[in-house]
């Protein structure tokens, strides 16, 4: 039986190829997309998922819009900057609609209906996730594991200080650490920056692939333009795709090692705000994903994005 998953994106590039990917495994069975702030705002990330969807062919899963907004802020808390991506992915308008339902209204009362247990895949900032919770307590136990792009281990090197997911919206994650969750998997920016993706890999994924694997090379190169300029890329010409490494994970979870750990986000109106420390401890509640196999990881990509078939194209 395929896992029935649920993601909840934030969509610009990398959880466009995350929903590519997840579309194209048949070991997943995709129920929906919701949407939530990040990156940009929920009319986008949710428009974005629409297209992304309605490119490869799968109008039939439905996308749903949620929050707009952090559950939380302190007062006076600084406005998160958003991503220097278009607000809108460039590809063709979504012919299919955004569902009428509020993702979090949907999230609850699947939760509530099921039979089967589902996977829930955040990969933006979790203001949808700690609604749901909010709203019903229970919804937790219709979750058989979460799996949540976001979070930093080192600090003091290369890497930002504060990992955007966790950044957009402190309260939620730390409200989504605490909800009873049965089984939680971070994957934190440290993995994901040691899975990355090269200039050389896009060509091969043009290559090999069809029109989702071009969109998902053309991309990365866009990440790569961008990314190649931080400091934690030492000018190598590659970027981290995180969205997609998180969904890989469900497709093989032989692609990370997972450490336990307790985790606890930085709230308020600390200068620390949105900071995650994560201690490995046997005893610890939370499974980290560690020692990413960038290889595999990336033969996983490209095999998947060539199954792909493009959708209709747009009236
Ligand atoms: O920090 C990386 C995360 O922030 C990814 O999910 C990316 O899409 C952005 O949301
Ligand atoms: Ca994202």
């Amino acid at each position: 039986m395929p896992r029935r998953v649920i993601l909840d994106c934030d969509t610009g590039t990398d959880d466009a190829i995350a929903i590519m990917l997840a579309a194209a495994r048949p070991e997943l069975d995709l129920l929906a997309v919701t949407a939530v702030w990040g990156n940009h705002a929920v009319e986008h990330t949710a428009d974005n998922s629409r297209r992304t969807l309605d490119l490869i062919g799968r109008s039939d899963i439905p996308v749903y819009a949620g929050r707009g907004a952090p559950v939380a802020p302190p007062p006076g808390a600084p406005a998160a900057e958003g991503s220097p991506e278009p607000d809108l992915l460039p590809l063709p308008t979504a012919t299919t609609r955004i569902e009428p339902q509020d993702a979090v209204e949907w999230l609850v009362e699947t939760a509530r209906s099921t039979t089967e247990r589902f996977t829930l895949v955040p990969t933006g900032s979790m203001s949808n996730v700690a609604s749901a919770v909010a709203a019903d307590p229970s919804f937790v136990d219709a979750v058989e594991e979460i799996v949540v792009m976001g979070g930093v281990i080192e600090r003091g090197g290369l890497l930002p200080e504060v990992e955007t997911n966790v950044g957009y919206d402190p309260e939620a994650a730390q409200q989504v650490l605490d909800a009873g969750f049965e089984r939680l998997v971070l994957v934190p920016i440290d993995t994901t920056y040691r899975a990355i993706v090269a200039t050389e890999q896009c060509a091969t994924l043009r290559d090999d692939g069809g029109v989702a694997a071009g969109v998902a090379a053309d991309f990365i190169e866009q990440r790569i333009e961008r990314y190649r300029r931080l400091p934690a890329m030492r000018g190598r010409a590659a970027a981290p795709v995180h969205d997609a490494l998180t969904v890989a994970y469900l497709v093989d979870s032989t692609l990370v090692t997972l450490r336990p750990a307790t985790v606890r986000v930085h709230t308020g109106d600390s200068p620390t705000r949105g900071r995650t420390d994560i201690a490995f401890d046997p005893a610890g509640a939370v499974r980290v994903a560690v020692e990413p196999d960038a290889p595999r990881f990336f033969e996983l990509l490209r095999e998947s994005l060539a199954r792909l078939k493009p959708g209709p194209a747009p009236s």
